[in-house]
């Protein structure tokens, strides 16, 4: 772990479609867009945000486990997983880092399946609805949590 905090922005299936899938649902940024708008967000507050996508379940945990090893936290937006993996619950719980859910789009105003979160209950808290932005409200939240602001 280095002296210059860092957090891990781990996005879930689907989420690299980001720009052309659903935009009326999700927005027109790309993920590398995204990245590098919350990248310079916390870059501003002395953070150095690692960026990082996947597609499958297994690397997603692989992914949690080894930011045990240099994470001071972590965001998480585990898209349709969210709903499903027991796996990747037990694996933020596993690693103890405090974790951030985020979803671009309000999963509360969506279908019934959306609703229900495995993610919620081990995570400090869950931003959604407000696009692209709620990577950067997350990032806010997770370093006041780890009373890294200048005004806390
Ligand atoms: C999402 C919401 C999920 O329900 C969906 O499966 C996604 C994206 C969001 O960011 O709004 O893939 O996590």
């Amino acid at each position: 772990m280095s002296n210059q905090p860092e957090l891990l922005l781990l996005n879930g299936p689907n989420l690299n479609l980001l720009g052309s899938r659903e935009p009326s649902i999700y927005g027109a940024l790309t993920l590398p867009e995204i990245e590098a708008r919350a990248t310079a967000y916390a870059a501003a507050r002395g953070v150095l945000l690692r960026a990082t996508q996947s597609n499958h379940e297994g690397a997603l945990v692989d992914a949690i486990h080894a930011a045990r090893t240099w994470a001071r936290g972590i965001i998480l937006n585990a898209g349709a997983y969210t709903h499903t993996s027991i796996a990747l619950r037990d694996a933020i719980s596993g690693v103890g880092l405090p974790t951030v859910e985020v979803h671009l789009s309000n999963i509360h105003a969506r279908e019934p399946f959306r609703h229900h979160s495995y993610m919620a209950a081990v995570c400090i808290g869950q931003i959604c609805g407000f696009g692209w932005r709620g990577y950067l409200l997350a990032i806010e939240a997770l370093l006041g949590h780890l009373g890294l602001l200048s005004d806390a």
